[in-house]
């Protein structure tokens, strides 16, 4: 009976030991996985120069190219067409979204105005914009662009981080961004170094388009995702989708495809529909709460050049044309027809 006894002991000794080494092995590699995870190098050292050509560019790219300000400034209240943002609260960071909007866990973009950032060496902002770490290095939420900020130029992100420097400062934290687990802890995957290439002359028009496209984010919108944000699919053919309170937005297809493309589309209709949005315009357009209000950032984007605006249409129609059916808004079931959808610029056309 006492050796019964005694064997029962010694396998539930030997299930303890058993149990005790699985945890042991899985904080090891929880410990390892904290240690190698984000990685990153330290922040490079770096002067940026604030002569005004670089700042004027910066402000270029910040405003009308790479959607900083889009993402960073509170919007209008209440919200207009392609949510334009207050002029006067440029970088003062704002909640984007929650749940509602496909986002794991409410998501605040920070202050970026010198309020936050005078603390910060130039090296650890273009760390941030390009790798993905705060300055305690930590990761960011990939909403933040740094995947695609990564191979810019590093002059135009120096030209950004000196625009940066001269922005009114704005009073105030955005609340910590916490995700729940277990992405608390994948997210620690998606900061990498910057692998920067130098941005094509804009002579060279079809690779100078295709650099914009990466900056200015209309290739990571108009590609279709999978759940972890990458990009899957053809590349421009669209159908990323866009989920809000109640419906569901997919970006359109900007390959040259005839019936569901740009295949059409003139070069002055491409322009000129980025031209009609200006925030001046969009301001004025009301669109009633719970009804769709595009992601596109039309307000910001309007005021691209008309080198660049042309350089991205002739990349796009130098694609080739793919059929996507996709259509562009998807209500979920119960819902009426929204009274303010997507302004149609083909009466125009
Ligand atoms: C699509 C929206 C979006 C765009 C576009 C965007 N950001 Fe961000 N940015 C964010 C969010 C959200 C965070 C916070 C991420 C987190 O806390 O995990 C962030 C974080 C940052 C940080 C880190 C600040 C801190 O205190 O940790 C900096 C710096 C920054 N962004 C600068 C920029 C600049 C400069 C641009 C344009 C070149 C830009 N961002 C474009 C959404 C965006
Ligand atoms: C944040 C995501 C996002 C970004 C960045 C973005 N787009 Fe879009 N775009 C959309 C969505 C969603 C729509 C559909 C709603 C609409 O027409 O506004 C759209 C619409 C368009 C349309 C209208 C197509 C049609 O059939 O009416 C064009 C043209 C376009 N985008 C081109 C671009 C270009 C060029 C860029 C980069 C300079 C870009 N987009 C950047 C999401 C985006």
């Amino acid at each position: 009976m006492g050796g019964e006894g005694s064997g029962i002991m010694s396998w539930k000794k030997t299930a303890i030991r058993l149990a005790a080494g699985a945890l042991a092995a899985l904080l090891l590699a929880l410990a390892v996985f904290l240690t190698i995870f984000p990685r990153v190098s330290a922040a490079p050292h770096m002067m940026v120069d604030l002569s005004e050509a670089r700042i004027k560019r910066g402000a270029y790219l910040f405003n009308n190219v790479m959607g900083c300000r889009g993402c960073h400034t509170p919007v209008i209240e209440p919200a207009a067409y392609s949510f334009p943002t207050d002029p006067a609260r440029t970088g003062a960071g704002r909640l984007m979204g929650g749940p509602e909007d496909g986002l794991p866990a409410p998501i605040h973009s920070p202050n970026i105005t010198p309020f936050e950032l005078s603390g910060w060496s130039d090296g650890e902002i273009y760390r941030a914009i390009t790798a993905g770490v705060n300055r305690q290095g930590q990761s960011l939420f990939p909403l933040m662009p740094y995947q695609a900020y990564a191979t810019l130029d590093r002059r135009d992100i120096e030209d950004v981080i000196a625009y940066l420097r001269t922005l009114p400062s704005q009073n105030g934290h955005q609340p910590e961004n916490s995700l729940p687990f277990p992405l608390s802890l994948l997210v620690r995957t998606a900061p990498h170094d910057a692998a920067s290439q130098p941005r094509p002359p804009e002579t060279d028009k079809l690779a100078y388009g295709a650099y914009l496209s990466r900056a200015a984010g209309c290739f990571d919108c108009h590609t279709q995702a999978n759940n972890r944000n990458q990009p899957v699919g053809t590349p421009f053919a669209g159908g990323r989708a866009f989920p809000a309170h109640g419906y569901v937005i997919y970006s359109p297809n900007l390959t040259p495809d005839r019936k569901t493309g740009l295949g059409i589309w003139t070069r002055a209709r491409f322009i000129g529909r980025f031209r009609a949005l200006t925030p001046d315009a969009t301001r004025q357009m009301a669109v009633p709460a719970g009804s769709p209000n595009t992601p596109m950032p039309w307000s910001e984007l309007s005021g691209m050049t008309d080198t660049d605006l042309d350089a991205i249409f002739t990349y796009l129609k130098s694609l080739p044309p793919v059929r996507n059916d996709q259509p562009m808004v998807q209500l979920e079931p119960g819902r009426d027809m929204p009274k303010a959808a997507i302004p149609s610029d083909s009466a125009k056309n």
